[in-house]
């Protein structure tokens, strides 16, 4: 920094202290300082030398406009205490308009601070994408990074400057509500997956206009909720945390997600919120992060109904040094944090620290710069208008979309048959959003399956029932649909969840269809007609009788604005879809959790009759459809397996390749997916474990040569100690369609 700047901005600091100390008032914007060059770590002390302990605890301070996430919480005089600088963030604020006025209070403080804007755009903001269980099924890293990138673009330009997402919450039981917010079981991938939205949140460099802060969240392990019960407690090893359960929240420290959120369980005990070891051991030791941590709406209040504080105001001592940097809804930092610090049971040097924090991402978006640099009215309108959103809105939803049965290639449909479109979601729009969407007044841009379909083929071969509501107890509506189906050559089932029955707080015991449909379906299948369904749905549904009984299903989940668009080009075959599962589907809730990369134990069942082994006396402990499953309308042969070498040092690697034809009479995209299992070692090890995977796209005809290699981070594992290593000995190795349909096999050594 050139000198005479140094001592300019020296004379600046001593004279706002000065200032400061006379008058305990500062006009001046504080940190809008001429000092630009200042490093960063300078800027924010100058900052945090002026400011008073109630301005700082402000800074830790999160509420919520009146548009609530969660349970209500107390009263507060939100705006006067914006005013008075007790407020650091606010969230469920959107729109530039509301964002710039808002901001305007916070510049009437003293300190002059900028406001942070949280919203949850977990999908999309005024586009929106199919929900991120369903995205993941595309196993397309670039497309998810670039819905990721558009829900930011269209986010900052209504002043919102970060998004609660990803959740990178590991998820095995399809009755927790919230596994339609994750990328499903699997650990690679959600690895994989965290990353690109991170990077997709962030764009290139906070700061810029397009890019909001990432939050990866729940820190830590809120999909392992006993019994898929929501906010539930968990329990688990050590081992198995650092191994399921922890890497993506590493892979998106590693990608610069900004920010993370902790977690509404207990993880053996300990609440997330309040848990030193992995906020402070973990997150910000061991893995050196950064950003901040913000709490779980409420989170810290909820500690005493945990059993794990007595008052708010230990609440509020547990979280701050457990490293909790942001209240959000709990009240606790604001009421407790100053006195706590007055008595001395909290270090300054503490709330010091988590101030920083939250003030360096100010400084990186720019905030002290320009506090209104996100609302912009004009890039607001802009980027909602943009045509260019929909294509991908639609691209992402054909590549979400899962065949899973495709009886006598009843798929695709040609434009001459009649068909009958029946059933409660056929309709709807507000069901193709999802849970969690940002809601908007008007949901009329939103395609409804209904209106893709005539966009598709016209009205005149498209006939319509809706047959009964998602959870209707009435069949009233069935001969209408019945009569309706026999006119049609084909009929289309649209059924599932209404996008309220999935999502926070949705927990079930019972995955089945609500309400009727079961019902519906049996009554439309005995028609005789071939009967194609949709299932719309925000988690695995068990459906066996429909399985086993209609002609072809689709797996349409939640699948955002331009849903309609997309189904229609699947089932006339102008897409040829191409997602697998990323989570198992189970036959009944009675074998949940069913994942793949499961023990195999010491009596592994492998046939359904056998005695003693471990499997249920009732019913299979087979998946209904298996992790990594989906059809296409072409089909794929897999061959010529090479491996570089059968032996591997530990500081060596595997060249694997192997050629993947196109054997179908169209174009079509292939995920093949690279299984590993280590044959014996100090633990046991899954059966398998995906180590690799690559989506390909042939033409009709066309082979290609696939290559993976193999190195010795794909073959290491979390020992009893947290050591990860690879340990010597055989591996398998497995290549194929899907967990359950490996093609290709072969085996090598890793030698000392
Ligand atoms: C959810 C979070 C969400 C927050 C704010 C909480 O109830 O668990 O995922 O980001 O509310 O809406």
């Amino acid at each position: 920094m050139n000198k005479k700047l140094t001592l300019s901005c020296l004379l600046l600091f001593v004279l706002s202290f000065t200032f400061l100390l006379q008058s305990k008032s500062i006009k001046n914007h504080v940190v809008k300082t001429t000092c630009l060059q200042k490093s960063l770590a300078e800027r924010i002390d100058s900052v945090l030398t002026i400011m008073t302990l109630e301005e700082k605890v402000g800074q830790l301070n999160q509420y919520s406009s009146n548009w609530t996430t969660g349970p209500v919480s107390p009263e507060a005089n939100k705006l006067q205490d914006i005013k008075d600088g007790k407020v650091g963030s606010m969230l469920n604020v959107k729109g530039a308009e509301k964002t710039r006025a808002i901001q305007k209070i916070a510049l009437q403080s003293r300190m002059k601070i900028p406001l942070l804007f949280g919203l949850d755009v977990i999908h999309g903001y005024k586009t929106t994408f199919p929900i991120p269980l369903a995205e993941a099924c595309s196993w397309d890293l670039a497309a998810m990074e670039l819905t990721a990138r558009i829900a930011a673009t269209e986010a900052a330009a209504a002043g919102v400057h970060w998004t609660f997402a990803p959740m990178v919450d590991i998820a095995r039981d399809p009755r927790w509500g919230r596994v339609m917010e994750g990328a499903g079981e699997d650990t690679y991938l959600g690895c994989a997956i965290a990353k690109a939205r991170v990077k997709g949140f962030q764009g290139g460099q906070l700061g810029k206009t397009d890019a909001v802060m990432a939050c990866a969240k729940h820190f830590a392990a809120y999909g392992a909720a006993i019994g898929g019960r929501d906010y539930n407690s968990v329990d688990m090893s050590e081992r198995t945390l650092f191994e399921v359960y922890l890497p993506p929240f590493k892979a998106a420290v590693d990608a610069g997600a900004a920010t993370f959120m902790n977690s509404f369980n207990d993880v053996n005990g300990v609440p997330a919120t309040g848990n030193p070891h992995l906020q402070r051991d973990i997150l910000k030791g061991k893995w050196g992060f950064n950003g901040f941590v913000v709490s779980d709406w409420g989170s810290i209040v909820e500690m005493q109904t945990h059993g794990f504080a007595k008052s708010l105001k230990e609440s509020a001592f547990i979280a701050i040094n457990a490293g909790n940097d942001m209240d959000m809804e709990s009240r606790a930092y604001t009421k407790n944090l100053a006195t706590l610090v007055t008595e001395g049971k909290v270090s300054i040097t503490v709330v010091d620290e988590a101030v920083k924090r939250i003030l360096l991402k100010k400084f990186e978006l720019g905030l002290f710069d320009d506090p209104y640099k996100f609302c912009n009215e004009k890039r607001e309108t802009q980027a909602f208008q943009n045509p260019q959103h929909r294509i991908i809105a639609k691209e992402m939803a054909q590549k979400s979309i899962v065949l899973l049965k495709n009886q006598n290639s009843i798929l695709p449909l040609n434009k001459q048959q009649k068909v009958a479109l029946i059933g409660p979601l056929a309709k709807s729009k507000i069901d193709m959003l999802g849970f969690w969407n940002v809601e908007w007044d008007d949901n009329s841009d939103v395609v409804s399956q209904y209106e893709g379909l005539e966009l598709k083929i016209g009205k005149n071969n498209l006939l319509y029932a809706k047959g009964c509501e998602v959870n209707d107890s009435s069949e009233i509506g069935f001969a209408e649909a019945i009569t309706i189906a026999k006119q049609a050559d084909v009929v289309l089932l649209s059924m599932g969840e209404t996008r309220d029955i999935s999502g926070e707080a949705r927990s079930r015991a019972n995955i089945h269809f609500p309400g009727v449909q079961e019902k519906l379906i049996k009554a439309i299948v005995a028609t005789g007609k071939p009967v194609v369904m949709l299932i719309n749905a925000g988690r695995p549904l068990v459906f066996n009788w429909a399985a086993d009984h209609v002609s072809a299903i689709l797996y349409t989940w939640w699948l955002g604005s331009e849903a309609g668009n997309a189904i229609a080009d699947v089932l006339y075959g102008d897409y040829n879809p191409s997602a697998k599962l990323t989570m198992s589907f189970p036959q009944s809730e009675g074998q949940i959790p069913v994942y793949y990369n499961h023990f195999n134990t010491g009596r592994p069942q492998l046939n359904s009759h056998e005695q003693y082994a471990s499997g249920y006396k009732d019913a299979s402990s087979l998946p209904k459809f298996p992790f990594g499953f989906g059809l296409s309308y072409t089909s794929f042969e897999y061959s010529d397996l090479k491996l570089s070498s059968n032996t591997m040092k530990a500081d060596g690697k595997i060249d694997v390749s192997f050629t993947l034809k196109n054997s179908g009479k169209i174009k079509g995209e292939e995920v093949v997916q690279l299984y590993l299992k280590d044959e014996v070692a100090s633990l046991v090890r899954p059966i398998k474990e995906l180590k690799g995977f690559e989506k390909v796209m042939l033409q009709a005809g066309e082979s290609k040569e696939i290559k993976f290699t193999i190195d010795k981070e794909k073959l290491s594992f979390f020992n009893n100690k947290l050591e990860w290593l690879a340990e010597s000995g055989k591996f398998q190795l497995m290549i194929g369609a899907s967990s359950d349909d490996l093609k290709l096999k072969s085996s090598f050594e890793l030698i000392d």
